[in-house]
């Protein structure tokens, strides 16, 4: 979607994507990533989650990216946390301890910065497939050798329901990873279908894969 969609989502609260509590699927496959205090964690798309904060009390240093100014700075009210702000060429940027959080454009992300972990939560499937290999290669060039990266995303029929968030399947994760990563399901959930959107699918899944960067 273009950013005119999500200014003005986040502008009108059509905010469903946003959750008041830690996301359960973070929590029950975190150790999947295995981490070491201090290691780095890229959170592409990051909207306000508290993801966010409990990723940064596990001790990684965390890095948000959103393109809303306004969602980022509510983060840090919302939590309570004070933060420093800086510029730099693409990003605004705030910092509170081992919390930094960008506002601006995920596409503009430094090609020369990795990271050890990347956890994708309503991120690739928030796109539409025009964007998506982009995005996909943004996480490639980001992720270290030996890296994993969490990806959340939901499945369903496609044709009962326009995105966002849109149905990513098993097949298109292989199209767009498979060349420089190994690529694991680590847990399906079946969500509820509540709200006027979900209410006409068949069926919807909540898939959580692992994918680890071998090449
Ligand atoms: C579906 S929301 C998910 C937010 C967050 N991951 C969560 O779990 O709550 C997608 C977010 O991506 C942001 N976004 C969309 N395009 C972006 C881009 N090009 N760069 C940075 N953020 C973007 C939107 O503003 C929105 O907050």
């Amino acid at each position: 979607m273009e950013a005119k969609y999500w200014i003005s989502a986040w502008d009108e609260g059509r905010t469903g994507f946003h959750r008041g509590a830690f996301n359960e699927r973070l929590l029950n496959n975190f150790s999947a990533f295995n981490p070491q205090k201090g290691q780095s964690i890229l959170v592409p798309l990051c909207g306000k989650t508290k993801d966010l904060l409990w990723l940064g009390g596990q001790g990684l240093k965390v890095h948000g990216v959103e393109l809303y100014e306004k969602a980022v700075q509510e983060f840090f009210s919302d939590n309570n946390l004070s933060f420093n702000k800086d510029q730099d060429q693409h990003f605004t940027n705030y910092t509170h301890e081992n919390i930094l959080l960008s506002a601006g454009d995920f596409f503009k992300l430094s090609e020369g910065k990795t990271y050890d972990f990347i956890y994708d939560r309503a991120a690739l499937v928030a796109l539409p497939e025009s964007m998506r290999r982009d995005y996909a290669n943004v996480i490639k060039r980001s992720l270290k050798k030996g890296g994993k990266c969490l990806l959340v995303v939901y499945e369903y029929d496609q044709s009962r329901m326009s995105g966002p968030p849109f149905s990513i399947d098993l097949n298109e994760i292989r199209s767009l990873y498979e060349d420089q990563f190994s690529i694991k399901l680590l847990e399906t959930a079946t969500p509820d279908r509540e709200g006027p959107k979900f209410s006409t699918l068949d069926f919807l899944k909540e898939n959580v894969y692992v994918l680890e960067k071998i090449r």
